[in-house]
């Protein structure tokens, strides 16, 4: 799984040209892009990064890859990120590694957002992985029950639990927040439920990246298959 996470991370890599602003992305496979952009970057390809966590950023630090902030550049060239899962529309669901906020800042940012995985990402519908909304701790309880009726509207339902760290204690965000993972099932109207999420006070963002991914490297053991976005970027229907 490990090789395959490399691989496509490889991929992702062939776009990358000299002079680039790239966002770089959060967890396993991202860690992935991040030490083989390092490799190129010591082989002398000039780049500049925009890490999408704190654990991003030291590990780019460690690799001798240039950092700098969205406050210092104006646009990102292009975004690599992995996904925890991915439709047909190229509509994901992120978060896992608790980077969504960050992750959705950087994509939303970047001209082009790159999808790396291994193929047991790739999904036919959405939900099966547990849902990330990232909460603010104050109100949690309100929060919480109008996340529920917005569930309901949207036609899905399912348990909700905070988060935990691994050493028992509430799992905290590199923002300072709190992250409740709901388990779907099935979600059946992605952007629907991401409008529902975001209007609601007291979420800070929620794990539905729908129009931002512009292509997704899946890496299977057949080999590499690159889907590419049919609809423009920011089109959310
Ligand atoms: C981090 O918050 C996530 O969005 C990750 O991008 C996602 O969980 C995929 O992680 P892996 O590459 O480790 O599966």
């Amino acid at each position: 799984m490990d090789q395959l996470k490399r691989q496509a991370a490889a991929r992702a890599l062939e776009e990358v040209r000299d002079g680039m602003q790239l966002g770089l992305g959060t967890g396993s496979t991202a860690k992935h892009f991040v030490e083989l952009l390092g490799e190129r970057v010591a082989a002398g390809l000039k780049v500049i990064g925009v890490p999408t966590s704190e654990a991003t950023r030291a590990d780019a630090e460690r690799c001798g890859v240039p950092l700098t902030t969205l406050d210092e550049i104006d646009h990102l060239d292009i975004t690599v990120d992995g996904a925890d899962e991915i439709d047909p529309e190229l509509n994901l669901i992120k978060g896992g590694g608790g980077a969504l906020l960050r992750e959705k800042i950087v994509a939303a940012a970047s001209d082009r957002m790159i999808v790396i995985a291994d193929d047991s990402k790739w999904v036919p519908t959405l939900g099966k992985f547990p849902l990330p909304v990232e909460v603010i701790p104050f109100g949690l309880g309100a929060t919480r029950r109008a996340i529920e009726k917005a569930f309901a509207e949207c036609g899905v339902s399912g348990q909700m639990a905070v988060r935990k760290a691994k050493d028992g204690h509430v799992f905290v965000t590199d923002g300072g927040h709190w992250i409740v993972d709901a388990q779907l099932g099935r979600i059946v109207n992605p952007p629907g439920l991401a409008k529902a999420l975001s209007a609601i006070p007291g979420v800070v963002e929620h794990g539905l990246f729908i129009g931002l991914a512009s292509s997704a490297v899946l890496a299977g053991g057949d080999g590499i298959r690159v889907i590419e976005r049919r609809k423009p970027k920011g089109d959310q229907e």
